[in-house]
């Protein structure tokens, strides 16, 4: 059969390769193919569908706002979609948390703010180099790139990537390392060589390096450190931002506040594509339209935005129940891991993996589970992490036939008999 996603579309394509069923529609934690085939989702999107599929409370805004002749596009232009956005992310979100951000559109994918992020701090501080850690992953354009860990990402730029600089994540030595102990070191000292970066770009969990999840303490260390030498603090909470770890951004757990934090993925509630760019009102120091992009203004993901906001962010019961559904997540992770030989359980709150010792064992699972109806991708570096990502909203009952699914599938790959599904 002449399948024009094989003859057509490019050899770069990736998922439908893993998972080469044809997606028709989507409901919740479920998606359906063209013949009728159910997947359980803990893929979310790789992040961007945090409260599931086609959510009513977002989609019937949007039906709304698509009939009523309203703007679509508009560039920065000021229409009413962004305004009630502007205003509710405000009430809901900043004030709430004493949050003192400005907020800037950039492009709407998740690379277009980390871009505007190293911009401004670079901007800002007159200085060149940026400092982020290994694993790290921020994006695929060139400045994004540059911060990147991997290295297949890394040589598909064809051109040197300047001006930035690894150090080592949290418990990278395995915690035998004291925290920080070299940066701490070549800042303070003027003869060191390094140049003091411009900022340090890190993600609180390392949603595409592995499922490495940074300690509190450990970034408050970080957080201190910067203040100290007056570098600035990017969190990149594309991924594990918009209640993915647990409370609205992923550093509030650890008390910190960025100079500037990047978010995109699920901010628009819906799948739509949106970023925003957050710093301190001392750093905008921008010309006007000296970053611009021709689709910042992307009205429907306001409107469906504005309603996530509306619906999930208004008081804590949102929150709690994501607490519940996290906990019960690890729990169950936990007992797989237990019952593997060197296998562990990676992450924070819904940005959950379980680590194989044998990498290729991550990757069998993943296609176990495909074939079992679970949509579960891996991480890391040799692919060697099971990433467990559902939706936020999934229902208890989901979480759990989703498990069993992957404990059915671990067991396969793994033939570890104790593994018993619930
Ligand atoms: C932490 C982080 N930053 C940036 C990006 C890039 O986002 P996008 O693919 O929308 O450009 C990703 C994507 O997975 C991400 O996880």
């Amino acid at each position: 059969m002449n399948d024009v996603f094989e003859t057509l579309e490019s050899e770069v394509r990736g998922y439908s390769r893993s998972w080469p069923a044809e997606f028709a529609t989507a409901s919740g934690a479920v998606q359906t193919t063209i013949d009728g085939s159910e997947y359980l989702d803990f893929f979310s999107g790789a992040g961007a569908l945090n409260y599931g599929h086609n959510n009513p409370a977002v989609m019937e805004p949007l039906i709304d706002y698509l009939q009523s002749g309203a703007v679509l596009h508009s560039l920065d232009m000021k229409t009413p979609a962004k305004r009630r956005f502007l205003e509710t992310f405000e009430r809901l979100i900043l004030k709430p948390r004493a949050l003192d951000y400005k907020v800037m559109f950039p492009g709407p994918t998740g690379t277009n703010t980390v871009e505007a992020a190293l911009k401004l701090a670079r901007k800002v501080t007159g200085r060149q180099h940026i400092l982020s850690f290994t694993n790290a992953f921020h994006g695929m354009t060139l400045g994004s790139l540059s911060v990147t860990g991997n290295s297949m990402k890394r040589q598909g730029a064809g051109i040197p990537l300047t001006n930035a600089s690894k150090i080592p994540y949290d418990d990278y030595f395995d915690g035998e390392t004291t925290d920080f102990l070299w940066l701490e070191r070549v800042l303070a000292d003027s003869g060191s060589g390094v140049d003091r970066p411009a900022a340090i770009i890190v993600e609180t969990v390392q949603g595409e390096g592995g499922l490495r999840a940074a300690r509190a303490e450990w970034l408050r260390g970080l957080a201190e450190l910067c203040k100290r030498y007056e570098v600035l603090l990017i969190v990149d909470d594309v991924q594990a931002g918009c209640g993915r770890t647990g409370s609205f951004f992923s550093f509030e757990e650890a008390g910190i506040v960025p100079d500037i934090v990047c978010l995109s993925k699920s901010i628009s509630g819906s799948g739509l594509p949106m970023a925003l760019t957050l710093f301190k009102p001392e750093l905008d120091v921008w010309s006007p339209g000296e970053h611009n992009g021709t689709f910042r203004g992307n009205n429907p993901a306001f409107v469906t935005a504005t309603a996530a906001l509306e619906t999930f962010w208004a008081d804590d019961s949102f929150q709690n129940r994501v607490a519940d559904t996290s906990a019960a997540l690890h729990a169950r992770l936990g007992e797989i891991a237990d019952s593997v030989e060197g296998a562990s359980v990676r992450g924070r709150g819904m940005l959950a993996g379980l680590l194989f010792e044998d990498p290729a064992h991550a990757e069998r699972v993943a296609g176990e589970a495909y074939r079992l109806g679970l949509l579960v991708e891996t991480s890391g570096p040799e692919d060697e992490v099971v990433k467990i990502m559902p939706p936020l909203t999934i229902s208890s009952a989901e979480l759990q036939r989703g498990l069993d699914i992957l404990t059915t599938a671990v067991r396969t790959v793994v033939r570890s008999p104790e593994l018993a599904t619930a």
